[in-house]
């Protein structure tokens, strides 16, 4: 297969400090992308700051790539953006990477580890999405990455404010998919799984050797790319294995026997076997769909009520 290649092409790759970020950074640049390579430089709580996308930046100009590093926080994304304007007179991709942990049980957890994690992850998203949005809508282009967790489509002990975060970037990535169709604007999600400093002390020793950033990168950079197909799409990717997935619905239940007739607690209950019989569950693409198929569903049973 010819080489998928960034050339011409501007990335800004959020928290690409170190970890997945990091691997992003360079597999984009070794094909020719641009990168700016913000990053922070906090500690993986958010606090502090330092330098280390400036390592990052060295590397690939040591391979003969392009890139500049930026410190802005990801609030602060229209900063970002504006370093690659300046820098390289445009912008194409967005990998929105960026991401801290404060993890507590729920009843410990303060409105500051609530308040920041949704910053952090939500906003910055937000931020730095909309800073470049009417470029892309301008330039008819753009390929936009948020980054969700298994913590949030699952749930996990301890990161209730994690959890909502990353769901909100899925929700994020539903409506922004919509607004960017005419534009080819196309924006999906990646579920990494990956050895980092927000892992080392959760995944056992074995499975973090294993779990390299870099085989990841090739699926966010696939993401990424012009020739991608989809948008509204929810990647997770592990260990060189990749996997799709999305919401499906029951084939649900009419909530009463006779159109006439009340819905009351007890024919919910009568009816809530078929409700939650995921047997002959469906994906929708549209909201459109889920209408079209209530309205036939109810007209169905009024007929032969
Ligand atoms: P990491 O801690 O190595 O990378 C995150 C980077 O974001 C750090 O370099 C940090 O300095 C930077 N950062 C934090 N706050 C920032 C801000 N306000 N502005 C700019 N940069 C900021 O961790 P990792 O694992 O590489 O995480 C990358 C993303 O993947 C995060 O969004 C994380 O939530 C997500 N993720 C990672 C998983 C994993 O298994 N490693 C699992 C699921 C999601």
């Amino acid at each position: 297969m010819e080489q998928l290649r960034f050339d011409g092409r501007v990335a800004v790759v959020t928290g690409a400090g170190g970890g997945l970020g990091k691997a992003y950074a360079l597999l984009l640049a070794s094909r020719g992308a641009k990168v700016v390579v913000n990053d922070l430089g906090g500690g993986r709580d958010g606090s502090g700051k330092s330098t280390f996308a400036d390592a990052v930046v060295q590397e690939i100009k040591s391979k003969g790539g392009e890139a500049v590093a930026d410190y802005n926080s990801v609030v602060d994304g229209e900063k970002i953006i504006k370093t690659a304007i300046d820098k390289f007179g445009r912008v194409d991709i967005i990998i929105n990477n960026a991401g801290i942990l404060r993890d507590k049980s729920f009843p410990k957890m303060s409105e500051q580890d609530w308040d920041l994690i949704q910053a952090v992850h939500v906003k910055g998203a937000f931020k730095t999405t909309q800073a470049a949005w009417e470029i892309f809508r301008k330039q008819k282009y753009g390929r936009i990455i948020m980054t969700s967790s298994n913590a949030g489509l699952f749930g996990n002990f301890g990161q209730a404010n994690y959890s909502t975060a990353k769901m909100g970037l899925v929700g994020l990535m539903n409506t922004l998919a919509i607004e960017g169709a005419k534009y080819n604007i196309k924006v999906n999600t990646i579920v990494p799984t990956a050895a980092s400093r927000l892992t080392e002390d959760i995944l056992p020793p074995e499975m973090f050797k294993a779990m390299k950033p870099e085989l990841i990168a090739p699926v966010v950079a696939y993401m990424a790319h012009e020739s991608f197909p989809d948008t509204g799409s929810v990647v997770d990717s592990t260990l060189g294995f990749a996997t799709k997935m999305h919401l499906v619905r029951s084939e649900g239940a009419v909530l009463k026997k006779k159109p006439a007739d009340p819905v009351t607690i007890e024919s919910v209950k009568e009816a809530w076997p078929q409700v939650v019989n995921m047997n002959n569950a469906k994906h929708k693409e549209k909201l459109a769909e889920v209408t079209v198929e209530l309205v036939q569903k109810l007209q169905v049973s009024a007929r032969y009520s």
